[in-house]
């Protein structure tokens, strides 16, 4: 095992040194591992790697963020691949280089040497991330290390979706000492935004602003340092305004057509209320997607949905009653109704009841005529209570004559109520979305 290890040792210091261009002949196994028994060794991995304790070590960070993987609004959390650059000096640790056969940088073990620990405190699960004893370390000879560890990050992050899917999330990711004081350890991001230069793009979500920036946290009468690191993700809205808000949006207009549908045909109510059941299951695809949470507020998108629903059920209902009216009407015309009705709803209905057996077309013709021919029978012929019966059967057929003739002022009405639903959602995404 010893051996192997020193092997590894050795094989990472002869591909640094290529690496970086000191290979010289001098170097040799002897001399690296003199380093490590005399150098690296011979100081405490627990006390601050500073002749002078009063000092305040600082670490110097960079973010490096190279994906964002998952963002689960219904869980509320975030998760990302990253790694971070965390550089101090280290004053116990240096050597000279002409000493030890030019060798100028060494990777010793994480544990070997001291190093600034660091917490991410909203972490979903471990906190303690850098357990991982195995990422590389830098120790040059001038004391200056380098640490990189990394990881994918799991982290809460509070979002709010009332703007769906028009939304923009800040996700944090909070990053604490451990075990140091404030004034014992500061960390000093190197720049106020994360690096980005192995970013790969999530095709969910566009990141559009980040920000690393110090932070110092009281806790009760003691000071801790750390950092917290800002992501800005806006949805790309496209996906799902294709995939399911154009799809109800569609399927809305075609359930109005049943007023296109004549009123004798019997599929009407049928056509309507399949397109409705099929509505009803996009509904809860949406609802899949979004956290079950009505306290910040209703996501927008949820509130149209349902307003077309409701606008769809209507016009099912609706759709029944002209039906029924209609049956009705022609119930009466089939088996004839008594001699009085009888010439009322005749003089009345004219001849397009039996004529014609498209709804739409009977309805136009009807109203222009009805209204005078009626007054004459009924003013000449009748004694006064059946002139009242003959008045309310009138006016009943009147009734259901306009609502089985509206068809098409039901149909504009429909459209028009759902082009200024449809209208107000877009208009209110584009401007959040601006
Ligand atoms: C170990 O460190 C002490 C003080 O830090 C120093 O006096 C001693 O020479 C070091 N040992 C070696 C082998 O360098
Ligand atoms: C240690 O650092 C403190 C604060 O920077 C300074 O006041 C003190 O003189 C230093 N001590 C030595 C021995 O250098
Ligand atoms: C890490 O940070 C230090 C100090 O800012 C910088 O000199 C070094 O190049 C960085 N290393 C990498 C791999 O980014």
């Amino acid at each position: 095992m010893a051996f192997l290890k020193a092997l590894t040792i050795f094989v990472s210091i002869f591909i640094s040194t290529c690496l970086r261009g000191h290979v010289t002949s001098a170097q040799t196994y002897h001399e690296a591992d003199a380093i490590f028994n005399d150098v690296i060794r011979n100081a405490s991995t627990t006390v601050r790697p500073m002749v002078n304790q009063s000092d305040t070590l600082r670490v110097f960070v960079t973010f490096n963020l190279m994906a964002v993987t998952q963002v689960d609004e219904v869980r509320q959390e975030l998760a990302c691949n990253a790694w971070l650059n965390l550089s101090w000096t280290d004053e116990l640790r240096t050597w000279l280089p002409e000493q030890y056969g030019g060798i100028k940088v060494v990777h010793p073990d994480p544990v070997d040497i001291w190093r600034a620990r660091v917490m991410v405190s909203n972490s979903l699960q471990d906190r303690d991330i850098f357990k991982d004893a195995h990422a590389p370390v830098f120790l040059f000879s001038d004391g200056s290390t380098r640490w990189y560890p990394g990881g994918i990050f799991f982290t809460s992050c509070v979002m709010t979706v009332t703007v769906f899917p028009f939304d923009s999330h800040d996700c944090s990711l909070l990053f604490l000492s451990i075990g140091f004081y404030a004034e014992e350890l500061v960390f000093e991001p190197v720049s106020p935004e994360a690096n980005l230069r192995g970013y790969s793009h999530n095709g969910e979500w566009e990141l559009t602003s980040t920000s690393v920036s110090p932070l110092q946290i009281p806790v009760a009468d003691e000071t801790f340092s750390g950092f917290k690191v800002t992501l800005r993700l806006t949805r790309r809205p496209w996906f799902f305004l294709l995939n399911v808000v154009m799809p109800i949006m569609l399927l809305s207009l075609l359930n109005f057509m049943v007023f296109v549908l004549p009123n004798d045909c019997g599929e009407k109510v049928t056509f309507g209320t399949t397109i409705l059941l099929s509505q009803a299951v996009y509904m809860s695809v949406v609802t899949n997607l979004l956290p079950q949470n009505s306290y910040d507020g209703m996501p927008l998108v949820l509130v149209y949905l349902f307003f077309v629903l409701v606008l769809c059920s209507v016009a099912v209902a609706t759709s029944i009653v002209v039906v029924a009216f209609d049956k009705k009407l022609k119930c009466n015309d089939d088996k004839g109704l008594t001699p009085e009705a009888d010439t009322v709803t005749n003089n009345l209905a004219d001849v397009p009841q039996s004529e014609s057996k498209d709804g739409l077309l009977r309805n136009r013709i009807h109203p222009v005529n009805s209204g005078p021919a009626l007054d004459n029978v009924v003013e000449e012929k009748k004694p006064a209570s059946d002139v009242k019966r003959a008045k309310a059967k009138v006016c009943l057929a009147k009734a259901a004559r306009i609502c089985c003739g509206s068809n098409a002022l039901h149909l504009s009405v429909f459209l028009v109520l759902w082009s200024v639903m449809t209208a107000l959602f877009l208009l209110h995404g584009v401007s959040v979305a601006a």
